[in-house]
């Protein structure tokens, strides 16, 4: 028998036909090897197309404009929204730190919400209680609202928009992770002023390293386009009369894009069927218990990523040396440097037993990883305001992501749920 190859936790996945590798080469046949030309136009209408899409048949008018990530979106709105220094927004404090970092460039100050048990995601009485106590405390309300489609999952759209709209908050909704979810079968990232999607490697399309606003009107994307080249205005020479940015998207990583769009409903398809095979193959095991979406009807999650709970009561083999060992490699996908640490804990980390599943899962080459750190507990935010009920950080001690995506197969969902009983003390 073959040795086993290591299952990632996401993969970028190509088409069969290679149809991204025909772009690419277009791009260079035609020497718009630069920031701009026919994949890119090409890419963002594909994408406002899908955007576009109710599941009823009828259609939006957002319009799309690709960037050179998924951070960069988030900050080009925040911009657009006029957030500027001595600002506050608030923003889901259960993320990856994409979604509130850019506010600090700013020199704004995050306000993190927490999140509600059902979606793990912002939960809207928070919201407006945040709300009234930052005009309390500040005199101002919050400049935007960011909502995170954590793991892929849909926020409450229909009430977080409610409070945004009652105070006249624009909503940025960081759909990073949510390409494609949707809710009352409108597709995320068309229900704010602004929708931000990744397409780093991991996503459910990849360009390689990329991303995209999705914008409520022309003269939004008008904005936003004139942020990512620099904030030139129209003079035969370089004048600028604000701080631009270069950030539009490659035509060559466009060219990757628009091949990749011929897959999307396959990856989104897949996802939830990997979803599906666990929901069928974790659901007699006691102790672990798979998040799954409300099923009310409203919620149509993408399922980028799987993630289980594990009751603190289940012990996992080798429990007992968790966190003994301090960490000299990159844990959970870290690319390129991490700085080193001479501990092995910090004062808010997952369960013994999270960490001994996710130690032993490695050691049967399974990547699975904690899920998110709570932005409120990161150091680096300790003085910044957050209105919790303690719902992120109770899961996030005992939470795991597992792989999923178009290069998990039947068979490695099924090991990995095996691996997963062989891990569990009897
Ligand atoms: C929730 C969330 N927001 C924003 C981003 C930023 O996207 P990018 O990596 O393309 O900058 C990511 C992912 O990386 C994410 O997971």
């Amino acid at each position: 028998m073959s040795e086993r190859k290591t299952i990632y936790l996401c993969l970028a996945h190509m088409s069969e036909e290679g149809v991204e590798q025909k772009y690419v080469k277009e791009a260079f046949d035609t020497n718009w090897v630069v920031p701009m030309g026919p994949n890119v136009n090409a890419f963002e209408q594909n994408l406002a197309d899908f955007a576009n899409a109710m599941d009823d048949g009828s259609k939006l008018d957002r319009k799309v404009v690709c960037l050179s990530a998924g951070t960069a979106a988030v900050h080009l709105a925040l911009i657009a929204c006029g957030v500027q220094a001595g600002d506050e927004v608030c923003v889901q404090t259960f993320t990856f730190c994409a979604s509130s970092h850019p506010i600090t460039y700013l020199g704004a100050t995050p306000v993190f919400i927490d999140s509600e048990r059902d979606t793990w995601n912002m939960d809207p009485e928070l919201l407006e209680k945040a709300i009234l106590d930052r005009k309390e405390k500040t005199g101002k309300y919050p400049k935007a609202i960011i909502p995170v489609a954590l793991y892929g999952m849909p926020y409450d759209c229909e009430r977080i928009m409610a409070v945004a709209d009652k105070y006249g908050i624009p909503v940025i909704e960081d759909a990073a992770e949510g390409m494609g979810s949707r809710f009352n079968g409108q597709v995320l990232g068309t229900f704010g002023r602004f929708g931000v999607l990744s397409f780093n490697g991991n996503k459910m399309i990849t360009t390689s390293g990329g991303g995209a606003l999705i914008c409520r009107s022309v003269e939004d994307a008008n904005q936003i386009m004139w942020y990512a080249t620099q904030a030139r205005d129209a003079y035969p020479y370089y004048e600028h009369t604000a701080i631009g940015y270069n950030y539009r998207m490659s035509n060559v990583c466009a060219g990757i894009g628009r091949g990749q769009m011929t897959v999307l409903d396959d990856h989104i398809s897949h996802h939830k069927h990997v979803q599906e095979l666990y929901r069928q193959l974790l659901k007699d095991i006691p102790g672990i218990t798979l998040h799954d979406q409300p099923n009310d009807g409203r919620y149509d999650s993408n399922f980028w990523l799987c993630t289980a709970t594990i009751d603190p009561s289940v012990k996992i083999v080798g429990q007992e040396d968790a966190y003994k060992e301090v960490i000299t490699s990159a844990v959970g996908g870290a690319a390129g440097v991490i700085k080193a640490v001479d501990s092995a804990t910090t004062d808010c980390q997952p369960n013994d037993n999270v960490e001994a599943l996710r130690m032993f899962m490695l050691s049967k080459k399974v990547e699975a990883r904690p899920v998110w750190k709570p932005m409120h507990k990161q150091p680096v935010y300790a003085a910044a305001p957050a209105y919790v009920n303690g719902v992120s950080e109770e899961i996030f001690k005992v939470g795991i992501c597992l792989p999923a995506g178009p290069c998990v197969t039947d068979d490695d969902v099924r090991y990995i749920v095996d691996c997963i009983k062989e891990a569990i003390v009897k």
